[in-house]
C-alpha cells in the first residue's frame, strides 16, 4: 500500500470533491454543533473552520473564503481521485490537487464521465503495444476494457499473446481452450462466434490465445497480405463493439505489426523506470512504417505511464523525462505501483471489480474518461 498521507493534511486535501467530503466529514464530527460557514462561488456550503492548532479538525480552507480561483465545487463524486490514490501521484498530493497539477506536472483537465450510448459500433481498435516485457499492457488492457464497459460501452478484449496472460486475467484456462484467435486467424470460414467467449464483467468479450498463436507468425508468412489478417478476422465485429482492444506480445514482430494494421489507435504502457525510454524509437518507427505502408489512419492515441511510484524520486525523474519526451501524448492519468494488479491475475478479474473501490481501479476509470475524452475531442 503507498504510504497515505495522515492526519489534518490529508484531510482537508483541496479538491472539488475533497471539498464535500470535508464538510461531510466535519459535519458527522460535530454533529448536534452549529458551525459557521461560508458559501463557495456557487452558492455550495463550504466549511472554513479556521485552522487554530488546537488539534481539532483542521481545514486548508482556513484561508479561503471561497474557494480558490479556478476551483470549483463539482458533485461528480469521481473526478476527483481519492486522497489516497492522489498520495500516490503527487510528492506534495495535497499541494497539486490544491493547484489541480497532476502528477505529470500539467494541469489536470476534467474528464466527464461518459453518457449512455443509444446504439454500438463502429468500434474503435485500440492496440496496447510495446515490445519492452512487462510494462503493464495485458493489465492496462484488461482494466481499460473493464472500465469502458462499466461506462457502457461495448468492449471485445482480443489476446494476441501466444502467453494467453489476457485471457488468464480473465479466469480462461488457455490450455483448455479448443478454438483461439489464431483459429480465427488461419481457417477461412471460420466464425468469430465461434471463438468468442463471455467475461464475467457485463459488456466485455473476449478473443482468448494460447501457445497455438505462436505457430501463426511463421505461417502468416507465406499469407498473402499477410500483416492485415488479423484486420480481415475483426471486420466483422466492427459495428457490434464500440472499443477493440489489442493486447500485444512483447515484440514488433508479425503478429504486432498486424494489431497494428487492424488499429486506429495506439496506446504504448511505459512502466516508470530507468530504461523506460530505452526501445521507444524503435516502436515509434515501427509505427511510422505502418503508417505509410499499411494503415494510414493509424495514430499514437497516448502514452501511458505505469508503475509509478511517487515516493521514489526516481519514478519522479522518469515520468518528467517521458513528459518532456512525448508532451502532450502522455496522458494525465498515471497508474501508480500497487500489488492490487497481481493480485488480480490471481482472482481471474479485473481491479475494477476485484476491488472496486481501490486506487487502481479508479486510474483506470479515469483512464477510460481520458481516452473516451480525447476520442471526442478529434
Ligand atoms: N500498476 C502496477 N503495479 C504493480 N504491479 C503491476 C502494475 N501493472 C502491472 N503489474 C504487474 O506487473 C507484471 C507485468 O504486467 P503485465 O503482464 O500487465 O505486463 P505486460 O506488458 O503485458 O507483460 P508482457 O510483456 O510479458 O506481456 C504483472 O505481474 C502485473 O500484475
Ligand atoms: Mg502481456
Amino acid at each position: 500500500m503507498p504510504a497515505r498521507e495522515s492526519g489534518p493534511a490529508g484531510l482537508a486535501a483541496v479538491g472539488s470533491v475533497a471539498v464535500r467530503t470535508f464538510a461531510a466529514h466535519q459535519g458527522h464530527q460535530m454533529s448536534g454543533v452549529t458551525q459557521p460557514g461560508h458559501m463557495s462561488m456557487d452558492g455550495h456550503h463550504v466549511n472554513a473552520m479556521a485552522g487554530d492548532g488546537s488539534g481539532g479538525v483542521h481545514n486548508h480552507f482556513a484561508d479561503y473564503d471561497e474557494l480558490p480561483d479556478g476551483h470549483f465545487y463539482d458533485p461528480d463524486a469521481e473526478y476527483e481521485p481519492d486522497p489516497e490514490y492522489a498520495a500516490t501521484l503527487a510528492p506534495d498530493a495535497a499541494r497539486q490537487r490544491r493547484e489541480r497539477i497532476g502528477p505529470t506536472g500539467r494541469p489536470l483537465p476534467y474528464f466527464p464521465i461518459p453518457g449512455p450510448l443509444t446504439s454500438h459500433g463502429p468500434a474503435t481498435i485500440v492496440a496496447m503495444c510495446n515490445q519492452k516485457g512487462g510494462v503493464g499492457k495485458t493489465t492496462s488492457t484488461i482494466n481499460l476494457g473493464a472500465a469502458l464497459a462499466e461506462y457502457g460501452r461495448r468492449v471485445l478484449l482480443v489476446d494476441f499473446d501466444p502467453q494467453g496472460a489476457l485471457s488468464v486475467g480473465l479466469g480462461v484456462n488457455p490450455m483448455e481452450l479448443d478454438l483461439t484467435v489464431y483459429n480465427l486467424l488461419m481457417e477461412r470460414g471460420m466464425s468469430a462466434d465461434e471463438v468468442l467467449l463471455k467475461t464475467a464483467v457485463p459488456n466485455m468479450d473476449l478473443l482468448p490465445s494460447n501457445i497455438d498463436l505462436s505457430a501463426a507468425e511463421v505461417q502468416l508468412v507465406s499469407e498473402v497480405a499477410r500483416e492485415s489478417t488479423l484486420q480481415r478476422a475483426l471486420k466483422p465485429l466492427m459495428a457490434d463493439y464500440d472499443y477493440i482492444v489489442i493486447d500485444c506480445q512483447p515484440s514488433l514482430g508479425l503478429l504486432t505489426v498486424n494489431a497494428l494494421t487492424a488499429a486506429h489507435k495506439v496506446i504504448v504502457p511505459l512502466e516508470c523506470e530507468f530504461f523506460a525510454l530505452r526501445g521507444v524509437a524503435l516502436l515509434t518507427e515501427t509505427i511510422e512504417k505502418v503508417q505509410e505502408r499499411l494503415n494510414p489512419e493509424l495514430e499514437l492515441d497516448g502514452i501511458l505511464a505505469t508503475m509509478y511510484d511517487s515516493r521514489t524520486v526516481h519514478s519522479r525523474e522518469v515520468l518528467a523525462r517521458v513528459v518532456e519526451a512525448f508532451d502532450d501524448h502522455v496522458y494525465h492519468t498515471v497508474i501508480g505501483r500497487t500489488v492490487r494488479f497481481p493480485e488480480t491475475t490471481v482472482a481471474g478479474e479485473p481491479i475494477t471489480t476485484y476491488a472496486s473501490n481501490s486506487v487502481g481501479a479508479a486510474a483506470y476509470r479515469q483512464l477510460a474518461r481520458e481516452v473516451l475524452a480525447r476520442c471526442h475531442a478529434e
